[in-house]
């Protein structure tokens, strides 16, 4: 049988989308940095739930990753059938205060490396006789955030990269997602410096399981858009209707730095 291959499966949603895949008793393949937790997570789906799992670790926010990842596929004859661009991270700072080079290097992650593995594993995915890609973007993607301006601007492009793709591939055996969950209890605020933000954050956090189960079933349906949770949901479609200036201020108030 083929892989799913989830990245940033180490922690977060990540790793719940790989417990949610391998429920299902469907083979996994993890790719995030941080060996040691890649290890332990592997050998418990493997114990727990009787399926293939393997491990990569690799930082994907560097150029060539996505070729270390098409390396270590081959080496391995590792055939994937689900891809899952889930690794990524924001960073909470008023654009001219934030470092260029963290910048710079969360753009890589979130988009860069995002495409690479789309365009380097599609003549695969089109081989299998389903497929399916999903893409993690953000309900931030659907307005600008002042402080989350980047972070914000990169999961946009995941949405209408994703809703692109998924047209160029109508008539393909490839079925292309996007999941854009809201605020979820992860690593998130801690990687992206929102330590004042925690305690108000936590109370509208939905748990990465939930995120996981409405994501996978959602790609499994062949849905273009996955809003997990109502409050997201609808706080999404609203921005659609609401004025900009309305929606930045609201969003500007949500996300003060200080
Ligand atoms: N949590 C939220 O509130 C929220 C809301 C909307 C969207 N999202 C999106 O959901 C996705 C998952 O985030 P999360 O909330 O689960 O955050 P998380 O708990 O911080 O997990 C992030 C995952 O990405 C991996 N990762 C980070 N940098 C990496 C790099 N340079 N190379 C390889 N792997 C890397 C991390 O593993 P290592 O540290 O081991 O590398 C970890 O497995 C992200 O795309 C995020 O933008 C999250």
């Amino acid at each position: 049988m083929a892989f799913a291959l989830i990245t940033g499966g180490s922690g977060g949603i990540g790793l719940c989308l790989a417990r949610e895949l391998a429920s299902r008793k469907h083979d996994i393949l993890l790719v995030a940095r941080s060996a040691e937790k890649l290890a332990n997570l592997c050998s418990e789906l493997r114990k727990e739930f009787n399926i293939r799992a393997e491990f990569l670790p690799v930082d994907l926010s560097t150029p060539d990753a996505h070729l270390s990842v098409k390396s270590w596929l081959n080496k391995n004859s590792f055939e994937v059938d689900m891809l899952i661009n889930n690794a990524g991270y924001g960073v909470w700072s008023p654009v001219e205060k934030a470092s260029l080079a963290e910048l710079t290097n969360m753009m890589n992650l979130n988009m860069n490396t995002l495409v690479s593995l789309c365009y380097m594993l599609l003549p695969e995915l089109k081989k299998q006789p389903k497929s399916f890609i999903l893409n993690v973007a953000s309900t931030a993607a659907y307005q600008a955030v002042p402080t989350l301006a980047t972070y914000a601007a990169s999961k946009s492009f995941v949405v209408l990269f994703t809703r692109g793709l998924r047209m160029e591939l109508k008539k393909s055996t490839v079925s292309v997602s996007c999941l854009s969950p809201g605020a979820t209890s992860t690593g998130f605020v801690d990687r992206a410096g929102m330590d004042s933000l925690k305690e108000r954050a936590e109370k509208f956090s939905m748990k990465p399981e939930a995120v996981a189960k409405i994501g996978i079933a959602g790609m499994l349906k062949g849905k273009a858009e996955i809003i997990p949770g109502f409050i997201n949901w609808l706080s999404v479609n609203l921005t659609y209707f609401g004025p900009k200036n309305i929606t930045e201020k609201v969003a500007e108030g949500l996300y003060k730095t200080n």
